[in-house]
């Protein structure tokens, strides 16, 4: 059987939420030095259609991080690798994540930043899933919660597919 995908979020409501994050973010920053980390690879496209919204100024930079390989489960290890090379001392850094899970990946990579001495790190993730016994991480810009499903699209793969969907679906891989 192929693999089963179920919409979750249409990419209208994606598209509402997402200028509604960036206003916030605006706002919340506004004329303050700030730097954008974007988590690869499954947050570019939530963070193209996010940083053409926010109308402040700020600088982009990426991290590569990953903890799921293939596979449509956490391994429990987190690589982190391609760290910022910008110079964050000082600037509040807004981390910008497809999808919080575990945890386990972000608080990794907030680890990993506390060394540069930014003011202040705050995350930014398209999706928090609800996963119990998961590591409390603070989401301080969340676009939607979803229960425990494995999701794909709009940035979000499963096995490096289905990047491409312009919403969220829900996924029941091929058994
Ligand atoms: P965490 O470390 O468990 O929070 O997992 C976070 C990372 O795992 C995300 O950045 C995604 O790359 C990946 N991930 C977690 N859940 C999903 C999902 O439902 N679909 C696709 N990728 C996911």
């Amino acid at each position: 059987m192929p693999d089963q995908l179920r919409p979750l979020i249409s990419a209208r409501r994606i598209k509402k939420r997402v200028a509604e994050l960036a206003e916030q973010i605006t706002k919340d920053h506004n004329g303050a030095p700030l730097t954008l980390i974007i988590v690869l690879k499954g947050a570019t496209v939530f963070a193209a259609d996010l940083m053409r919204q926010i109308a402040t100024p700020f600088v982009i930079d990426f991290v590569r991080a990953s903890s799921y390989g293939n596979a449509a489960q956490s391994s429990g290890t987190v690589l982190i690798r391609d760290q910022t090379g910008l110079d964050v001392r000082g600037h509040r850094v807004i981390l910008v994540e497809d999808i919080v899970d575990t945890g386990l990946t972000i608080s990794s990579i907030i680890e990993n930043l506390r060394r540069l001495e930014p003011e202040s790190i705050d995350v930014c993730a398209l999706v928090h899933k609800r996963v119990a016994g998961a590591k409390p991480v603070e989401v301080r810009y969340t676009g939607f919660e979803i229960p425990n499903l494995f999701v794909v699209g709009y940035g979000m793969d499963y096995a490096e597919r289905y990047r491409n969907l312009p919403g969220v679906y829900r996924l029941t891989p091929d058994a």
